[in-house]
């Protein structure tokens, strides 16, 4: 790819930006040679005002989303792309997150710019069930495991019963929640539809992969080994 169009794909302004940052030297190799936008140069070679380029496409990462971010490009507010380098809010394909988590829940969330890997990852093919760990406004009554498991248990305005779904109480007020697909606030719903109200929401794994250390508003790239934990599913 001609490196006008790799620089602005990768966020690094408009065409006619990049041409001027080409006109300014400012794009060279890595001894300092400064290079022309038709060029042709492996990307780990490429410098920007000294600095190597942001990573290519078939970028992945895993943010420790906290609350009240919201998972949109263009929303009011606070936004997950608040959290990451400014230029990834602006790369083509554009790194999108992999399913939403409402503002008000924390945890994990995926971001991709790989459509494939986005599919696979929300495709029930693959299993990837995610676990919540809940915070309730009022003491469990003790049957909500029960429906959870059930396969009955149909959410208001839905038309299908939810699958069945994992519930292990920690206390009176403390759960985890796994879940084996993604509605709408569906954790926030079944707990509404048990007649308790979640206080505090946060997704801790999602298959087999799970935040590690990584704290509040942090994010790391995923690399091969962690796609296989991801999709590591018993
Ligand atoms: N369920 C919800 O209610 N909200 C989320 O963000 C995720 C699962």
């Amino acid at each position: 790819m001609k490196l006008v169009k790799l620089l602005a794909n990768l966020g690094y302004g408009s065409r006619k930006q990049v041409q001027l940052m080409f006109r300014e030297g400012r794009v060279t190799d890595a001894d300092g040679e400064v290079l022309y936008a038709d060029d042709l140069l492996a990307h780990e070679a490429i410098r920007v005002d000294g600095e190597p380029l942001d990573p290519p496409h078939g970028l992945t990462l895993l943010l420790h989303k906290p609350r009240g971010y919201t998972c949109s490009t263009k929303d009011k507010g606070r936004l997950i792309y608040d959290l990451l380098p400014p230029r990834y809010r602006e790369r083509s394909p554009l790194l999108s997150s992999v399913g939403r988590l409402d503002r008000d829940t924390s945890g994990m969330l995926l971001m991709t710019d790989d459509g494939a890997l986005l599919h696979r990852i929300v495709s029930p093919k693959s299993r990837l069930d995610k676990a919540y760990e809940v915070t309730l406004a009022e003491d469990l009554r003790g049957d909500e495991t029960a429906r959870f498991a059930s396969g009955t248990l149909l959410l208001e305005s839905d038309d299908k019963p939810l699958l069945p779904a994992e519930l292990l109480v920690q206390s009176p007020r403390q759960a985890q929640l796994v879940l084996h697909e993604g509605r709408y606030h569906q954790a926030r719903r079944m707990f509404a539809a048990v007649g308790n109200h979640v206080q505090a929401l946060h997704r801790s794994r999602i298959g087999g992969l799970s935040l590690g250390d990584l704290g509040e508003g942090q994010w790391r790239t995923l690399d091969a080994g962690d796609l296989d934990t991801l999709f590591n599913v018993p």
